[in-house]
């Protein structure tokens, strides 16, 4: 139980929301061992860097990471690029870590139905993301011709798709058995290699059902059918763009936690951003955090009776009717955590 956790509250609400993830931690798992670093703007603010080396190392260090949020409209205009909290830190830190699976899982929680914009919600899907190569890591990155053109490189190898796709089929036969493979194969070459690895990857998987579909139409079913779909397999950028919208299906982006996971490692946090406009309120919905605590639990630590254990007490305290105000309650960051931490053992 000695598992040493790297605490990166980070920026906007982050610092908020990930307190109450602890505390929640704290109660269903003692005996972590928790270290906090600084990560993002403050960190730029504080030691002129988004991601210090100290924080790298501690990120290598632990067996888990959980992260709040980085960036805002403070640092939008930071040069180089290189030292704004998006590019110079989360980035890096996927990269460094080779944190190349992330999940996205998108559900409605019964107590939440209204909150949809579908009028029949069944939502209850996961994201299975690339996060290390595709056109977001690709070289040459740059500007040509005086300035006139610029150019973004997408590169995928064999090596890299075929480890995506082993993680999204056994996530797959761990849910409903059903994989929609989401690429741009009609227009794109690196499209046309994922096709040929996942279908080959298949092969070792026959009790799952594989379907490929072109993104553009992906993006028109989730929000025709979003019930149809159990995994979505896909490379970076489309998964970045497909998982938003994933998230703003359900009604409620304040619930979405995620993970970012290498073969030994993984990175947690929330779906939703900063949030610059409501941070320090105390207002922020501390649901995403604290069920990517509970994906930390499950997909670090093996311990899949307390991560259930911590989605029960949110599905409480959701039917109990303790809202914050994004679920157009009054309660607040700390007594929704508190209201999660109380229903734990009930
Ligand atoms: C996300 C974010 C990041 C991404 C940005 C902030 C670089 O949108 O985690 O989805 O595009 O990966
Ligand atoms: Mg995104």
């Amino acid at each position: 139980m000695g598992f040493k956790i790297a605490v990166l509250p980070g920026d906007g609400i982050g610092p908020e929301v990930v307190k109450e993830a602890v505390s929640v931690l704290q109660a269903v798992a003692p005996g972590f061992e928790y270290e906090e670093a600084l990560i993002g703007g403050a960190a730029y603010d504080e030691v002129g860097h988004p991601l210090p080396a100290a924080t790298l190392a501690l990120c290598k260090r632990a067996d888990a990471i959980l992260l709040g949020a980085v960036g805002g409209p403070k640092w939008d205009h930071v040069q180089p690029v290189e030292m704004r909290p998006e590019v110079g830190a989360l980035l890096p830190l996927r990269s460094e870590l080779n944190l190349y699976a992330n999940l996205r899982p998108a559900r409605i929680f019964s107590a939440l139905k209204e909150a949809s914009p579908l009028k029949e919600p069944e939502i209850d899907l996961i994201v299975v993301r690339e996060l290390t190569g595709g056109i977001y890591f690709g070289k040459p990155r740059e500007r040509r011709e005086g300035g006139d053109v610029a150019v973004d490189t997408c590169v995928y190898s064999k090596a890299e798709i075929r480890r995506i796709a082993i993680r999204g089929f056994e996530i797959a036969r761990q849910r409903r058995k059903s994989l929609v493979s989401v690429d741009k194969a009609n227009v794109l070459e690196t499209s046309r290699l994922w096709r040929e690895v996942v279908a080959e990857v298949a092969g070792d998987f026959p009790d799952v059902k594989l379907e490929f579909m072109l993104v553009d139409n992906c993006a028109m079913q989730l929000v025709r059918n979003p019930g149809a779909f159990d995994v979505i397999l896909t490379e970076n950028m489309f998964g970045d763009i497909l998982s938003d919208e994933a998230a703003q299906i359900t009604g409620s982006l304040g619930m979405l936690p995620s993970a970012s996971l290498s073969d030994n490692k993984g990175l947690y946090e929330p779906a939703h951003g900063s949030a610059p406009d409501i941070a320090g309120q105390g207002i922020a919905n501390p649901l995403a955090t604290i069920l990517s605590a509970a994906m930390m639990l499950k997909y670090s630590f093996g311990m899949d009776a307390e991560a259930a254990t911590v989605e029960g007490a949110v599905e409480k305290t959701l039917a109990d009717g303790v809202r914050t105000r994004d679920l157009g309650g009054e309660a607040s960051t700390s007594e929704m955590g508190s209201a999660v931490v109380s229903r734990l053992y009930l």
